[in-house]
């Protein structure tokens, strides 16, 4: 294990390869939330089917949860390796013409998405985990009803709430802006393929982020 961690080569590729697959679920869970746009009761049976399948449930989200823990533990252990040796500093994006300010304050960026997160659990997540797992009620219904779409536009009826969100969201863009090319180039992209990375890195970093923004807005101005 301390081997693991002594290695950069280890600690780029698989830092990187936790991005790529948190990226995944980023685009799978903005997909779904975006249906909540177009139809409640979509929402309401997709939102069913993720809580109760016990795939999803018992194999899929635990990953998840491990996947989302190493990213934020392995960003803190390479910043600090960073900081500790003058020597061999860790190069998120080779320097140089790429060395971005979204590059040099990764910390930063993930510190707020973390805090984000720790809001967003305490929102959704905490609530389903306990209506599940210790209430035992598996059946998503509340007064005869689908709970789901009528919790989700409940908790963005609060404006500090919106607004909260809206800035992390912008955080995650600012993170993804330069995670998104630095994790393909970490996992041996070549040089060649550098433009249409850098294109797919604006169209996923500004899109997805704008995207949640917009599922934010529209429910706090149609509840
Ligand atoms: C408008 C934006 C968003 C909405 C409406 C939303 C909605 C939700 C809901 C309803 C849940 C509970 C799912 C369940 O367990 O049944 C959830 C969980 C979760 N969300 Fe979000 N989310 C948003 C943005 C984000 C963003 C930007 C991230 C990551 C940076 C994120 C990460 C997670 C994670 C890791 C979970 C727990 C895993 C899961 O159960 O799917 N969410 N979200």
């Amino acid at each position: 294990m301390s081997l693991f961690f002594d290695s950069s080569i280890a600690r780029k590729v698989s830092m990187a390869l936790s991005a790529i697959f948190l990226m995944v679920f980023l685009l799978q869970h903005f997909a779904i939330n975006l249906t909540s746009v177009f139809s409640a009761e979509i929402f309401n049976q997709i939102s069913h089917f993720m809580g109760t399948n016990p795939l999803v449930q018992f194999v899929l989200q635990p990953i998840l949860i491990f996947g989302v823990i190493f990213h934020f533990v392995m960003g803190f252990i390479l910043e600090f390796r960073n900081n500790r040796s003058s020597k061999v500093k860790y190069a998120y994006n080779n320097g140089g013409a790429n060395s971005s300010w979204m590059s040099r304050n990764m910390i930063w960026s993930g510190l707020a998405i973390l805090s984000f997160m720790v809001l967003h659990f305490i929102d959704f997540w905490f609530p389903e985990i306990n209506t599940k797992f210790i209430l035992n009620d598996w059946s998503g219904l509340h007064n005869g009803e689908f709970r789901y779409f009528t919790e989700l536009q409940h908790k963005f009826s609060y404006g500090p709430r919106v607004i909260f969100y809206c800035i992390a969201f912008c955080f995650l863009s600012l993170h993804l802006l330069h995670g998104f090319t630095s994790a393909f180039q970490s996992m041996g992209s070549t040089v060649g393929r550098k433009k249409l990375l850098q294109n797919l890195s604006y169209l996923y970093s500004i899109c997805i982020p704008l995207g949640f923004v917009f599922i934010a807005l529209f429910h706090f101005f149609n509840h």
